[in-house]
């Protein structure tokens, strides 16, 4: 079944909230989705426009705080009707992943350098296969098998690794880690501080 355009074009789609380190909940292990139906649906389209709107190339639910295996993947190159609100893009091509499994990696490796909506800001480079297939279930819930190259390997891998509560920080050493949570522990509690 295709998406019906017109549902699409009148849904309201909401921005949601990014959770940032040091938020305990990006160590959470998501769990399995049961069914693909319109109530995830909806959540897949926030997910998208939340990502668009950071704007990011990968988002996994629990960054929004919702602890399910569901990550959305726009590696396209994208262009914009209109620069300044960044939308709506043109070449937009995201791909949904309910229950991603990463069922192969290639044995090369390859640097390719990272950053995360939930660590703003920060990036470093990180080594991943440079090739995986994945499986999962798509946007109507229909089983699919995807050999991951490029940009595309790297994303989803990161992705997965939010689901088991991994993130590409754990890939530095520990002094490049300990610095960054450092950094952004010290910004959560200023901001404590200014709310109270
Ligand atoms: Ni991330």
């Amino acid at each position: 079944m295709t998406r019906p355009a017109a549902v699409i074009y009148f849904r309201l789609m909401t921005i949601r909230p990014i959770i940032c380190i040091p938020d305990p909940r990006l160590r959470q292990v998501s769990k399995p989705v049961e069914k693909v139906d319109d109530e995830l649906r909806a959540l897949m389209d926030d997910m998208l426009e939340t990502m668009i709107d950071a704007p990011g190339i990968g988002l996994a639910a629990i960054q929004i705080a919702l602890p399910i295996r569901v990550v959305v993947i726009d590696c396209s190159e994208r262009e914009y009707e209109n620069e300044e609100t960044k939308s709506p893009p043109r070449q937009s091509k995201p791909i949904y992943f309910v229950n991603p499994e990463i069922a192969w990696v290639s044995e090369e490796i390859k640097s390719h350098e990272e950053g995360c909506l939930s660590i703003p800001d920060y990036f470093e480079m990180v080594e991943r296969p440079s090739a995986c297939r994945v499986r999962y279930d798509d946007y109507e819930g229909k089983p699919q098998d995807l050999l991951c190259e490029g940009i595309l390997a790297t994303c989803i891998q990161h992705e997965v690794d939010h689901l088991n509560g991994i993130l590409f920080i754990d890939y530095l050493s520990r002094l490049k880690r300990d610095r960054v949570m450092r950094k952004f522990q010290k910004a959560a509690k200023e901001r404590i501080r200014g709310d109270a």
